[in-house]
């Protein structure tokens, strides 16, 4: 029986000299946050390890996840590191279909019961018992169920997957779940898992973790989001190369301003990057071509939780309001709200608010429909929407 490939006659074979390993486990041990002291080590330690099954499921999502990453060209870290990967299960990547593709997972999960490694993009969906999304007859649930079992760890990729993403975002239709929400509900096996978010998230980060996972045989030092901390530990904002301009002032005003025009801070239209953690500044997308912000447009929070419901131009203050919860911010919003009621509501609606008839979840979109001819003159903006529910939930 030959003996598995291991990653050096991977590289090898990919007509990588001996002399560029040493590169590469350098670069590897500067991406995962350690020490130089320790390029020797990851290096030799990288080059003795052998070739890991991955399982990869994808639910619903938009393919964005995958699209970003097969976007590495030249041999880039992430490139070699998924080049060296058996990805025995992947529904855009495999040539199989049907009844081989589904043969070649169950064959995978049989051989290397308990070692392969999961990884999912997109949501769960729960609603209709699972209806919204199913996979060779089978629901999403179901097929992460039987495949979270013999896993040795799950990664989560882009922010569907780590939060529920865009399918989640009000009124979630199709009852989206995350990975973590699963596990912590015990719908799924209890497995180490790690948070890549993003919309999508950065090639580098998975290849990151798989390196870590390949070297150590464990995840890298996560957040309290289960996040990397070599990839999500610093805010958008502290890598940003608008940096100086936001600590001079100048702001760009609207897209089209001079400001804009001379590459100030996007701060006032709504940039996130203050509270956004991730390493876009510093790695970019398409080689390193740009990312958002460097092309002229605010950070949209894309790798911190709820930020299809944050809203995407909505100033900072009220995006801290409702996702950190700041107790300033969070009381601003429901004083703006509490006026709004007495200024528009009252006049149909008890004055009390704890007598107001409608379940506060369900305002927004009563009011955002407008199919009550009475509320139709009510021009009320997303901002507005949610202030006013928030007031209501505070009452209950
Ligand atoms: Fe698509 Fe974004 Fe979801 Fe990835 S995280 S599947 S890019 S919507
Ligand atoms: Fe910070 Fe955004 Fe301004 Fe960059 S553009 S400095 S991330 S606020
Ligand atoms: Fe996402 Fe903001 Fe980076 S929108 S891609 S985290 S700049």
């Amino acid at each position: 029986m030959s003996r598995p490939e291991t990653f050096e006659g991977h590289l090898i074979r990919k007509g990588l000299s001996r002399r560029s390993f040493l590169k590469l486990g350098a670069a590897l041990t500067s991406l995962l946050a350690l020490s130089p002291d320790a390029i020797p080590d990851v290096t030799r330690r990288l080059l003795r390890s052998t070739r890991p099954s991955v399982i990869w499921l994808s639910f619903q999502e938009c393919t964005g996840c995958t699209e970003s990453l097969t976007r590495s060209h030249t041999p880039s870290i992430e490139d070699l590191i998924f080049d060296y990967i058996s990805l025995d299960y992947h529904h855009t990547l495999q040539a199989a279909a049907g009844e081989a593709a589904e043969a070649a997972r169950l064959g995978a999960m049989r051989q290397f019961y308990g070692k392969y490694l999961l990884i999912v993009d997109g949501s769960i969906p729960l609603g209709a018992g699972g209806a919204y999304s199913t996979i060779a007859g089978r629901t999403n649930l179901d097929l992460l169920k039987e495949c979270s079992a013999g896993a040795a760890a799950i990664i989560a990729i882009g922010s569907c997957a780590a939060y529920g993403g865009i399918a989640a975002a009000r009124p979630n239709p199709t009852g989206a779940a995350s990975v973590a929400e699963l596990m912590e509900k015990k719908l799924i096996a209890n497995r180490p898992l790690v948070n890549i978010p993003g919309c999508p998230p950065l090639p580098i980060a998975i290849g990151s973790v798989l390196a870590h996972f390949l070297i150590f045989d464990r995840f890298p030092a996560l957040d309290d989001k289960k996040r990397p901390l070599s990839i999500y530990g610093d805010t958008v904002h502290q890598r940003c190369s608008r940096f100086h301009f936001y600590e001079q002032e100048k702001f760009a005003e609207s897209f089209d301003d001079e400001g804009a025009r001379k590459g100030w801070c996007l701060y006032k239209l709504g940039c996130k990057g203050p509270t956004t953690h991730n390493a876009c500044a510093v790695y970019k997308w398409n080689n390193g071509t740009s990312f958002p912000i460097q092309s002229g447009h605010p950070c949209l929070g894309c790798s911190e939780p709820n930020f299809w419901d944050g809203g995407f131009y909505r100033s900072l203050d009220d995006f801290i309001a409702e996702n950190h919860n700041t107790t300033e911010a969070a009381a601003a919003s429901v004083e703006q709200g509490r006026q709004l009621y007495e200024e528009s509501c009252v006049y149909c609606h008890p004055a009390d608010p704890a007598r107001f008839e409608t379940e506060p979840g369900k305002i927004v979109d009563v009011l955002r429909n407008g199919n009550l001819r009475s509320h139709r003159r009510l021009e009320l903006g997303e901002e507005q929407l949610t202030r006013l529910q928030r007031y209501l939930e505070s009452i209950e």
